[in-house]
């Protein structure tokens, strides 16, 4: 038996899988986000920790636990939790959707030794430049950081008294070798930190530490529990639905867009916005393109509208010509391709035909150029996309699915409905770290559906997408 945790931005999820990955117990508590000025984005490590206590407990009362052999986390990305020579947390964390470091990390992304070294902009969502912030307006805090934990790696402390990060997750603080798999003593002193105020590495699929004896007697858990590495949530995700070797890929179509391929050579194209980063796996890699407004652009059109999102895409028939209306899904700014925080989003062609339906399909269809950029970027540094895995709320709705499809001219992959979140990637990587098993248990879902490609519109939505990628350098200036 085995345990996932996945510290989520708006929750934490555990889910309990037996020997054969079936799931035995599933558990959710919800956490919230701090804003407490515009663009800032924080939670209490605090509050982690509750919702830690309670996933476990209502785990516990649904399955007995003390056949566990061990627990693997995800987390969300890029947080940073600073803590004192005591162990105790200085500031609310920092997450990976604040934006208050954009000058700062303007300013590390200008030294060419980050894009060198860690193989990706210095994004102002990643951890080095919060540092850099945290410097410069509370000097007094930054002066007493002994330890900088990335959030799940903070839950880790708590479950093992260990300070450990593991490499999906560090490759996105800005200061990890990514090819090496190591910290930069470079990049750490050009943010004046140094190796000892990080913790230590492992692969995701390795061990940790133990789960400390206290709470697993109190979780009615055995002794020798193992805590695996982990991953950061994509690279976890990505265990969970097989994604693991080069040639395979997903696309995730949630409140933010991912597409994801795995690989097992490091090919960085910094200036593209692709993510280069370590994946869960010892000797592999993976290149990410991220959207930060996919399903939640629809939420946000289907909220103007007064209707539930899933009551205006369930009307649509089949794939239309694409383009008229075009929308623009830059709602919070972009990061693949643009690295943009103040672009925002547009419709553009709106005429005396343009009805409700023909919106909705142009938010679809935005979206859904935002992932063919996102995929231009993935194949302009090697990596090969020849079929994907479609998961998230957004493949509910087979327009939009075909349209990925029919834009990226690839077969998309439907899995039958299930649980494929960090939590059981965790799981699965909690089975290498606690037995011999090794990837060969990542396998990839049974298919439900594979949507093709509409061949006769292929050349239509490669027209529209050239206008799309015109009305954003437009657009550009006026922002
Ligand atoms: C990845 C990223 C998000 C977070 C939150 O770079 O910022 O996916 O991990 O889920």
């Amino acid at each position: 038996m085995f345990i996932g945790l996945d510290l989520g931005t708006s929750g934490l999820k555990g889910v309990v899988i037996d020997d054969a990955q079936a799931i035995l117990a599933e558990a959710v508590a919800p956490l919230e986000v701090q804003r407490p000025q515009d663009g800032w984005s924080e939670q209490k490590p605090a509050d982690w920790l509750t919702a830690a206590e309670e996933v476990m407990d209502a785990l516990r009362a649904a399955v007995d636990l003390s056949r566990v052999k061990a627990i693997g986390l995800s987390g969300h990305m890029h947080g940073a939790t600073l803590l004192d020579s005591a162990g105790e947390v200085l500031r609310p964390c920092i997450l990976w959707n604040d934006t208050r470091s954009h000058e700062e990390a303007a300013a590390l992304d200008a030294d060419p030794r980050f894009r060198e070294i860690t193989g990706n902009i210095v994004f102002p969502g990643f951890t080095a430049p919060k540092l850099s912030w945290v410097k410069k307006n509370e000097p007094k805090i930054f002066g007493q950081v002994a330890k900088v934990l990335l959030p799940k790696d903070y839950l880790r402390l708590w479950l093992t008294g260990e300070a450990v990060a593991e490499m999906s997750d560090a490759a996105g603080t800005a200061w990890l070798d990514v090819a090496k798999r190591d910290w930069s003593d470079d990049l750490l002193a050009a943010t004046d930190l140094s190796r000892e105020q990080m913790p230590r590495l492992v692969e995701g699929s390795e061990p940790s530490g133990k789960l400390r004896a206290e709470l697993a007697s109190r979780w009615g858990l055995g002794a020798n529990v193992v805590i695996a590495g982990g991953g950061g949530d994509n690279a976890a995700s990505a265990v969970g639905v097989g994604v693991v070797k080069p040639g395979q890929a997903f696309v995730s179509l949630g409140t933010s867009g991912v597409l994801f391929a795995a690989s097992d050579a490091y090919q960085p194209d910094a200036a593209s916005a692709v993510h280069t980063f370590c994946h869960a796996l010892p000797g592999t890699w993976h290149q990410m393109g991220v959207i930060l407004a996919a399903a939640d652009a629809m939420n946000w059109f289907a909220r103007v509208l007064g209707s539930p999102a899933a009551a205006l895409t369930q009307d649509l028939g089949p794939l239309e010509t694409p383009g008229r209306p075009l929308f623009l899904p830059y709602l919070g700014g972009e990061r693949t391709p643009h690295n943009d925080s103040a672009v925002r989003g547009a419709f553009l062609y709106l005429d005396h035909a343009t009805d409700r339906p023909a919106m909705v399909r142009s938010v679809l269809e935005g979206v859904t150029f935002a992932i063919r950029d996102s995929f231009d970027a993935l194949e302009g540094t090697g990596t090969k996309i020849d079929r994907l895995l479609a998961v998230g709320g957004g493949t509910r709705s087979d327009y939009w699915v075909k349209a990925i499809a029919t834009a990226l001219d690839c077969a998309v992959d439907l899995p039958v409905s299930g649980d494929y979140g960090g939590a059981f990637g965790a799981a699965r990587l909690a089975i290498m770290a606690g037995t011999d098993a090794g990837p060969e248990i990542a396998s990839t879902p049974h298919i439900a559906r594979t949507i093709e490609p509409d061949r006769s519109l292929t050349g239509a939505f490669s027209e529209a997408h050239a206008r799309y990628r015109a009305a954003y350098q437009a657009l550009k200036p006026l922002a």
